[in-house]
């Protein structure tokens, strides 16, 4: 690996906004690691990406699994010594075979569904961020980008002016507003070095995690997190940015989100 080869590693990137966001990086030349749960899922991804040109590299991670973050930190630091980028990408909505109590008003949330979202988007990201905060460290000015959500901004689900004021879900918007104070937290604790740590919010983009009902593309959404994984030295740090649901606005807008 020469000083000028850029390792960038994104959770759940064998679809959705994470391939699309793990294909873009590897588009702009940066070696992408494929974190990817499901091993034929995740290879799928990276012969795909390496067809299109990328060098792309499927690493197991299942963020909710200690033994897993910590072998996919270990096989990073042994291949490449550092890591430049890190896009905790990988969230679900519901817990798996719920039947989406979590998504349901806080009156009939079920806590061990609330809970099991909680597992993954976020607690699975302090897991993967602490793991790989060593070899970020070692990288001359590693971005890290958390995909967090406009529904976790507490801001403008509660703006009544706000299209998203008639969500009245629990558990992933609760898990998304967790996440925001998370980066938040971590970009003021990294706030003396070249690290910048921000949320990103891609928009309502149809994938598996809403039955492909959004407005947007993977893209679209994958987009934001790049701009943010390859943000120049005077970029922001701690910011809720991305896109902007604005009814108003006839062309789509991005900019920062209140958390
Ligand atoms: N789509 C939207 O409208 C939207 C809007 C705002 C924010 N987001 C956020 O964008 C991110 C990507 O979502 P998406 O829409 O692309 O959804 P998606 O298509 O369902 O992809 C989710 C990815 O996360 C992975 N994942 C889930 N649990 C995991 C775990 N425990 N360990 C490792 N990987 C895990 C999935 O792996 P498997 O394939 O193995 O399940 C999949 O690769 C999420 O954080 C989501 O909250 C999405």
């Amino acid at each position: 690996m020469t000083e000028e080869t850029t390792v960038a590693l994104v959770t759940g990137a064998n679809k959705g906004i994470g391939y699309q966001t793990a294909r873009l990086l590897g588009e702009l030349g940066h070696t992408v690691l494929i974190g990817a749960r499901d091993p034929e899922a995740g290879r799928r991804a990276e012969s795909a990406l390496r067809e299109g040109g990328a060098d792309a590299r499927f690493v197991p991670l299942e963020v909710t699994d200690a033994a897993s973050v910590r072998q996919a930190a270990e096989h990073v630091a042994e291949t490449f010594g550092r890591l430049d980028i890190l896009v905790n990408n990988a969230g679900i909505v519901r817990a798996p075979g719920s039947d989406g109590a979590a998504g349901w008003a806080p009156s009939q949330a079920a806590v061990a569904d609330v809970r099991a979202v909680f597992e993954v988007n976020v607690f699975g990201v302090i897991a993967v961020t602490n793991a790989m905060l060593p070899l970020l460290r070692r990288a001359p000015a590693a971005r890290i980008v958390h995909v967090s959500s406009e529904v976790g901004s507490i801001g403008s689900v509660t703006d009544p002016d706000s299209p998203l004021f008639a969500l009245t879900s629990l558990g992933y918007p609760a898990s998304k507003a967790a996440l925001n104070m998370v980066t938040a937290m971590y970009a003021k604790e990294l706030a003396g070095t070249p690290i910048k740590v921000n949320a990103a919010n891609p928009g309502y983009c149809a994938t598996d995690l809403n039955g492909n009902s959004g407005f947007r593309t993977a893209e679209e959404g994958a987009r934001i997190s790049v701009e943010l994984a390859t943000l120049p030295a005077d970029g922001p740090s701690g910011e809720l940015w991305g896109y902007l649901w604005d009814p108003s606005s006839p062309v789509p807008r991005n900019g920062r989100l209140p958390w």
